[in-house]
């Protein structure tokens, strides 16, 4: 693997706010200026704003608050591993499956392959956001499985309220919407066979504080900050809650299923009640949302009455009617 050990060195002290000269940097780390203005450019294509100022030195554009291993692991009893820099946390999990215990996760800084749902792209910019996965070995089998994501989505939206964070909402199968832009995405990975106990990875991703020139994303999006509007909060304090409400929701789900989950979810639903339409390859059936039934299947109101559909393939899109 690269060695990224400079660059996360100057990303610390730029943390630290204020200026920081070339120089200075160079000398902290053993390496000429003109090395130091190579490793900042290659920090600004992680998604890092920096700028800088002649006779001055180099600042972050905006605060940064990185995560911090000590910290994390202090208070989880599960054994969490903080990897800045990685391809993605679902990929790290799933090459490990054989290693490891139910509960472990990974949690980054950046991803260069954060991935979504059937191989789309997920945009990881350094230190914006949270990017965590955790595996767990799920005795229920791979059937079991997309009921899971459901309840990991609910679990996440009533823990941020429990913060005070209040107004976010979801979206069939897997996202955490606000005011009708994406802030978060859930990603459910598994190998196993059919029948027998299934390994799964469970990834998360949150944007905190992304800024608004981010490229790459197609579709709009939301940041916790505008949720928590001036209410500041902690990043390695909501990854511990992020992990600990994810255990707590994958170990209640062994016990009671999707047992009364069918109200919890229908609150927060973002499109009950609205003109919605249903993607299946070349299929689209447009209709009115109805929440979700006690299978985790989403319902549409059609001139045919209810129907419920449910698989993987499923896109959920607003609608006009
Ligand atoms: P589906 O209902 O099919 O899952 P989706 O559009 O939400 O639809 P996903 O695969 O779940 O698709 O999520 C990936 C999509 O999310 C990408 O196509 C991209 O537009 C968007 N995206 C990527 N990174 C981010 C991000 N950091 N924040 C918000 N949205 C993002
Ligand atoms: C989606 O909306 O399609 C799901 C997005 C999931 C993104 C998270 S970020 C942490 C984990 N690692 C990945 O590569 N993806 C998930």
């Amino acid at each position: 693997m690269k060695d990224h050990s400079i660059k996360l060195g100057i990303l610390h002290l730029l943390a630290q706010g204020g200026f920081h000269s070339g120089e200075q940097l160079g000398e902290q780390f053993g390496v000429s200026r003109a090395a130091i203005s190579k490793h900042v450019k290659g920090i600004q294509q992680w998604g890092v704003d920096i700028f800088s100022v002649q006779g001055k030195g180099y600042q972050l554009a905006r605060p940064m608050q990185l995560l911090n291993q000590a910290l994390l692991s202090k208070q989880l009893t599960t054994p969490v591993q903080l990897i800045p820099i990685i391809d993605s946390t679902n990929q790290y999990l799933l090459e490990r499956i054989d290693s490891l215990e139910s509960g472990a996760v990974c949690i980054a800084e950046y991803q260069a392959k954060g991935r979504g749902r059937r191989g789309r792209e997920w945009v990881s910019p350094f230190g914006a956001n949270l990017y965590l996965s955790m595996f767990w070995r799920l005795d229920a089998g791979m059937a079991a499985a997309m009921g899971l994501s459901l309840v990991v989505g609910v679990a996440i939206v009533e823990a941020l309220e429990a913060l005070g964070l209040n107004g976010v909402k979801l979206k069939w199968p897997n996202d955490l919407y606000y005011q009708d832009r994406k802030l978060a995405g859930i990603l459910v990975e598994m190998s196993g066979q059919a029948g027998a106990a299934a390994n799964i990875v469970i990834g998360m991703g949150m944007n905190l504080a992304m800024a608004e020139d981010t490229q790459g994303i197609t579709q709009p999006w939301a940041s916790l900050t505008e949720v928590a509007q001036l209410q500041p909060f902690d990043r390695n304090q909501l990854a511990v809650t992020m992990i600990q409400t994810l255990h707590r929701a994958l170990s209640d789900y062994e016990v009671y299923g999707m047992q009364g989950f069918v109200e919890r979810w229908n609150r927060l639903d973002n499109y009950i009640g609205r003109p919605i339409k249903l993607i299946m390859g070349p299929r689209e059936i447009s209709g009115i949302a109805k929440g979700i039934n006690e299978q985790g299947a989403v319902l549409l109101e059609t001139e045919r009455g209810i129907e419920s559909f449910i698989g993987g393939e499923i896109s959920l899109r607003a609608a006009r009617l």
